[in-house]
């Protein structure tokens, strides 16, 4: 089993005067975030939350606004102090943490990328993108060929000394982009870093991000309230309401199988045919049966939309599901795929 990089264990946060006081309301009576801030004008932040996110993988955490995503991510490094709770990363204990570990912990281990970009407004772009770098205390130098590693990695080769001011808002973010991967920290954590974007840029950048992560197998958590985002770039995805979390798993099963209304709500517009993968369909062959002769092979993740003409042209309609190690998962039919698209 992998040892999750960040683990988070019945997290909680409470906004007010006496957060203390009131924290055994949520956590042994139940108290949920309308009454707590009505009967004891507190705000009921992140609510036990349990989440292990697992290294080189993109953990998505969505939710709508309010719902206590920013709040989250922001535990990871400390920004904010936990109410109740534990959290570790790698192994380590963040909480137990001293200033001078969490510093090191924020300059080493992780970098954050914004949805404002926070770029620096009066150094250039070299400069921001090498900001974390001179934290660091790197040499100037070794500064500088990373720097342009990096600006040229996101596609920004020529505007190295152009100012934020004078670069469009996809371009900034490439730069936050840029100044996040810069200083090789093994976490990436991404607060709705793409959601300031007009559509076709953020699309964009989201490509950027899939391409890089293909290489540099970082451990992202990416915060996003956009449900196509989220099924696009999660490998797992957490979704909260009102602090607490309602459902976990990979697109596939949020989307069979959404766990409540305001789930179902989420994915009610959606195109079920580009989520859902034929491992979603396969059944497995009859114990010690050969596979029926002449059906064509498709791999298990390949999706509804790119299955089903292939589905519709085969024998019996029935196309044999290949798992990416060459085992076989069974067959799947079109009129499975039918009745996946309808839910
Ligand atoms: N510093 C704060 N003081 C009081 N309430 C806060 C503070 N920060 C966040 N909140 C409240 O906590 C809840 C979660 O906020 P947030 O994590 O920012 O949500 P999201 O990022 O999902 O939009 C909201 O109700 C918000 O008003
Ligand atoms: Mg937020």
């Amino acid at each position: 089993m992998t040892e999750p990089k960040i683990r988070i264990r019945n997290l909680y946060k409470i906004f007010g005067d006496h957060p203390d006081r009131v924290l055994p309301l949520v956590r042994d009576e139940a108290m949920g975030k309308d009454e707590l801030l009505e009967k004891h004008n507190h705000v009921l932040g992140v609510n036990n939350v349990s989440l292990d996110i697992f290294p080189k993988q993109v953990q998505v955490v969505m939710g709508l606004s309010g719902s206590g995503k920013s709040t989250l991510i922001r535990h990871i490094n400390r920004l904010i102090d936990p109410t109740g709770g534990e959290l570790t990363v790698d192994g380590e204990d963040v909480l137990a943490m001293d200033e001078t570990q969490l510093r090191a912990l924020r300059r080493h281990k992780m970098s954050m990328v914004f949805q404002k970009f926070a770029l620096l407004p009066h150094r250039t772009i070299a400069e921001n993108v090498g900001y974390g770098l001179e934290v660091q205390g790197m040499a100037d130098a070794e500064i500088a060929s990373h720097t342009q590693h990096w600006i040229d990695r996101v596609g920004l080769s020529g505007y190295e000394s152009h100012y934020p001011g004078q670069l469009s808002g996809g371009m900034q973010q490439r730069v936050g982009l840029a100044r996040g991967l810069a200083t090789d920290a093994d976490i990436l954590l991404m607060d709705e870093a793409f959601s300031a974007l007009d559509p076709l840029i953020r699309y964009d950048m989201q490509s950027i991000l899939l391409e890089l992560q293909n290489e540099l197998h970082k451990t992202i958590v990416f915060i996003t309230h956009d449900l196509d985002e989220a099924l696009r770039l999660g490998d797992d995805i957490a979704i909260l309401r009102d602090g607490g979390m309602v459902q976990q798993g990979d697109a596939q099963q949020i989307v069979l199988k959404p766990a409540d209304d305001y789930i179902r709500d989420f994915i009610k517009d959606i195109n079920r045919a580009k989520v859902i993968r034929l491992r979603a369909l396969a059944e497995p062959l009859p114990q010690g049966a050969a596979p029926p002769e002449g059906l064509p092979t498709l791999p298990a993740a390949t999706v509804l939309d790119d299955a089903m003409l292939a589905m519709s042209g085969a024998p019996g309609q029935t196309v044999l599901v290949e798992r990416q190690d060459g085992t076989l998962a069974g067959t799947a039919t079109l009129t499975q795929a039918i009745e996946a698209l309808h839910g």
